[in-house]
């Protein structure tokens, strides 16, 4: 969210709320296609409505605004949403780097936060690669990743049925029909039953399950070669403590006791997700 698209917001609240009450206005907020995402504390929960139509007059073309009810949360990634203004529609055509996704927020993940990560995962795969998307929502990456490389095929994966209609029809609008697979099931299955030493690159976009899904990832992979693992993690991390390096630290370990041979382990922290926790992206490139 722009800053001064912020400002904007926190001028026409206190138009309308005491300043306290603009004080405590979450300010970010998430514009996916032409419908909001605002989150709001118990304290404005009767002013919801105010912040709604607020967000509306800045942004003429969010046409309803839902308030997060719930963390997102369960095997789906759903989070809990509540009409507050505006119509009463949940599915959305969202745009990123010249690719479309239709999603509907209610029965599917989505997050904008992640575009820079999407692309930047995109912008590294090679010409001839074969890819397997572990967790792969509405496609976005997958499908990023077939519109902005040369690579030879994308195995997208996930397990939310209501997804995995969402990520086919993507496919299609975005033309890549040729070069991303959909895929049904639970990675781990997908993995062990047709998906084994297939890839030279494999995405794990599911940071608070990832961990136990490391060996699958590495099965997935193919020999012989440098292959590259996109690991996401939450790691919580106090003011003198890297989060970068915990969660390298743990990783290494772990492919440590699986007999893993690592060449580079690079990382970065994708977003704060909260005080002190924060989204972690690592690069991991493994021989053997
Ligand atoms: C955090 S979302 C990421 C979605 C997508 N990569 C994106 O950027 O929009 C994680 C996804 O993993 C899916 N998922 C959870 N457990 C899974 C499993 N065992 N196998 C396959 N997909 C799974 C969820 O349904 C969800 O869509």
């Amino acid at each position: 969210m722009k800053k001064n698209v912020r400002k904007n917001l926190r001028a026409l609240l206190s138009e309308r709320l005491s300043p306290e009450e603009v004080k405590q206005v979450y300010k970010s907020y998430d514009i996916i296609g032409d419908i909001a995402v605002i989150r709001v504390p118990a304290s404005l929960e009767k002013h919801s409505q105010i912040v709604a139509e607020a967000i509306m007059e800045i942004h003429k073309h969010v046409k309803s605004v839902w308030k997060q009810t719930t963390p997102v949360s369960g095997d789906f990634r759903l989070r809990g949403l509540k009409l507050v203004a505006g119509e009463e529609r949940t599915e959305t055509v969202y745009r990123e780097f010249g690719c479309v996704f239709k999603v509907d927020i209610k029965r599917c993940y989505f997050s904008p936060r992640l575009s820079y990560e999407r692309m930047r995962i995109a912008r590294l795969v090679s010409p001839g690669e074969v890819v397997v998307n572990m967790f792969a929502g509405v496609g976005c990456y997958s499908i990023l990743i077939a519109k902005h490389s040369q690579v030879q095929k994308v195995y997208s994966i996930d397990i939310n049925p209501a997804a995995f209609e969402y990520m086919k029809e993507n496919i299609r609008i975005n033309r890549v029909d040729d070069k991303v697979v959909p895929i049904l099931g639970d990675a781990g299955k997908v993995i062990d039953e047709r998906l084994k030493w297939v890839a030279d690159r494999v995405l794990m976009p599911l940071p608070e399950r990832a961990y136990e899904f490391l060996e699958h990832a590495l099965k997935t992979l193919r020999e012989p070669g440098e292959k590259t693992v996109h690991y996401y993690d939450f790691e919580h991390a106090k003011k003198n403590e890297d989060p970068v390096e915990k969660v390298k630290i743990k990783v290494s370990q772990k492919l440590q006791t699986l007999g893993i041979r690592l060449e580079t382990l690079s990382g970065r922290i994708v977003r704060e997700t909260g005080p002190n926790w924060y989204q972690v992206a690592l690069d991991i490139k493994v021989t053997g």
